[in-house]
Order: C-alpha cells, then structure tokens, then sequence
C-alpha cells in the first residue's frame, strides 16, 4: 500500500514540472512578444461625430473587402481567393504606416501607394477632411494589441 502511494507521488513530482515548464516558457514568450511590439502612430484627433461618421464609412465602402472588424475577413474578400486584402488589425503592419499613408490609400487606392488594385480608390472621401480623419481613426481602432 505504501509503496504505491509514493509511486503515485513521485510521478505527480515528475508531471507536474514537466507540464508547468512549457506553460511557463509560453507564458514568458507571450510577454516578450508584447513588449517588443512596435509602436503604432497616435490616431489623428477627431470628434466623436467624426469617428461615428468614420465607422459608418467603413461599413459602407470597406467592410465587403476587409470585413467588419477590418480583419480581412469581409465576403469579397473570401470568395476571391486569388486576392488578399490587408489585415487592418495587424499591428505590425499598423507599425509601419502613417496616417498620412492611411489617408492616400484611401484617397488614390492600390495603385496610388504601389499597392493591388484590388483596392479601389475613394476620391469623394477627400471632400471632408473631418470626416476622412475619422475613417483614419476608426482604422486604427482596428490594430490588435497581440500580433
Ligand atoms: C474591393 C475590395 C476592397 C475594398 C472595397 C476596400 N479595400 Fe482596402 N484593400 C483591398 C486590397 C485587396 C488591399 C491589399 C492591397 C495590397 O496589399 O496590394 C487593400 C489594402 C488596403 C490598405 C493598405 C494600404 C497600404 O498602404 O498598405 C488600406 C489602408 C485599406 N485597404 C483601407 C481601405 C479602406 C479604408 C476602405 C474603404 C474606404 C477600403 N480599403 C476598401 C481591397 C479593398
């Protein structure tokens, strides 16, 4: 009877480290990751009327392409499956445009900023800047905290 006991205790010695180690390893792995995440240009400064405005855009002219959380997962964008529309969450990506960029993709499209032009151009967005600044700032809403 004894012996089984601290046969029992001892494998719980054993698993127990042997499950707690990785979780730690991801654990700390998952933290570095986040601090090392690159910092995203502050959103231009808008009025809440503007950045209700720029969400209502966004689900009329964008949401078919790059779906309503602005992921990349609109309809459009997942019947094609030649085309990928850029994942507006990423932060890495996010890290790496401006708003002046945000601005001029939306205002000249694919093409305008060497992209696909897949991505149409919206001109008539450029006839309030209140109301484009808002689309920018519901754009960087989009960035996920986590890669
Ligand atoms: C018909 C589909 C479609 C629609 C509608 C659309 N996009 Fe896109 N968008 C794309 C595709 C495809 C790309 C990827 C282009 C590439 O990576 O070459 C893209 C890329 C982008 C980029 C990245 C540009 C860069 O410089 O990296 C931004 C920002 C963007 N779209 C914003 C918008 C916004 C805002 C709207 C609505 C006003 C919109 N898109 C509407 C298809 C679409």
């Amino acid at each position: 009877m004894m012996g089984k006991w601290a046969r029992l205790r001892s494998v719980s010695d054993v698993l127990l480290p042997m499950l707690l180690l990785p979780m730690m390893l991801v654990f700390s792995a998952a933290c570095q990751r986040t601090r090392s995440l690159p910092s995203i240009e502050a959103a231009p400064v808008v009025s809440a009327e503007s950045l209700a405005t720029g969400a209502k855009l966004f689900a009329e002219h964008c949401a078919r392409c790059h779906g309503v959380s602005g992921w990349g997962d609109g309809p459009e964008a997942q019947g094609t499956s030649k085309v990928r529309v850029q994942d507006l969450g990423d932060p890495v990506w996010q890290s790496n445009v401006s708003n002046d960029r945000l601005r001029a993709a939306i205002l000249r499209g694919g093409p305008g900023v060497r992209k696909s032009a897949h991505m149409p151009a919206f001109p008539q967005l450029g006839r309030s800047r209140q109301e484009l600044d808002g689309l920018v700032a519901h754009v960087r809403a989009m960035a996920r905290t986590s890669p």
